[in-house]
């Protein structure tokens, strides 16, 4: 990893409230030094939350993404959806799709690759989450998991400048258990490869996510195919947040 273009993406699940957008401030703050003007910080926030964060990072550094959304790109009869039109009107950027929280709940490849197509049609970008289950890891299956993953999620997905590739270990997702730093090293270099040649792109951006902390953060870095983090827990909390971003920018 680098020190250029290197994401740092809070993932704050279902927490948060009007009161945790103080503490966002801190960040804001530090994006605005020289020596993080490369970094892309991103605040995926509950729905609930999605314009307050808009307005408060208005002209800073720091952009906004949505968790989820439907896969209908503008409106329709769905209680308690929320459409990529109705999300990027209120200036947010990014979007999370295909978290292992919401397949373990029912999404699959078509819906994912439905919402992901809605979502590029309103110019959101894309963080693509993908990942194989213990049991899938345990059998063996990881790579051809994740392949079908990616194939079927960006099915007719030719250009991918706007997609960040997120490789999230479903066993890793708040249970502090990370994959060893030589087996994670030869994952993302398998992904790397895929996505490449799927893909025709050079440089696709890959992300890990799973128990991101700013002790593991330092470990990851040494692997150059990352280019940067998912935090879920760990983004919550601005120090601890703060505290990745600069163990990372050294
Ligand atoms: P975690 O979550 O950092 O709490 O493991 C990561 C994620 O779900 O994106």
């Amino acid at each position: 990893m680098t020190n250029n273009n290197i994401y740092f993406i809070a993932n704050w699940k279902m927490y948060g409230n009007l009161n945790s957008l103080n503490s966002v401030k801190k960040v804001i703050e530090l994006s605005k030094k020289k020596k993080f003007k490369n970094t892309n910080i991103i605040y995926c926030p509950p729905y609930t939350l999605l314009n307050d964060f808009s307005k408060l990072t208005k002209k800073t550094r720091v952009k906004v993404g949505a968790q989820n959304c439907h896969e209908f790109e503008f409106s329709g009869p769905f209680t308690g959806s929320v459409s990529p039109h109705m999300i990027a009107s209120l200036g947010v950027k990014y979007i999370i799709i295909g978290h292992s929280e919401n397949r373990s709940i029912g999404e699959n490849n078509s819906t994912i690759n439905k919402k992901i197509i809605s979502s590029i049609k309103q110019k959101l970008k894309i963080i693509f989450c993908f990942g194989e289950t213990l049991k899938q890891k345990k059998r063996n299956e990881t790579n051809h998991v994740l392949k079908k993953q990616i194939s079927e999620g960006l099915k007719n997905i030719k250009k991918i400048d706007n997609i960040l590739f997120a490789y999230e270990p479903v066993w890793s997702i708040g249970t502090g258990v990370v994959p060893k730093i030589s087996d994670l090293q030869i994952q993302m270099r398998i992904l790397k490869k895929f996505i490449s040649k799927k893909f025709k792109s050079k440089n696709p951006v890959l992300l890990y996510g799973g128990s991101v902390n700013q002790k593991n953060a330092i470990l990851f870095k040494q692997i150059n195919e990352i280019k940067g983090f998912l935090v879920g827990g760990a983004s919550q909390n601005s120090n601890k947040f703060i505290d990745i971003i600069k163990k990372t920018i050294i």
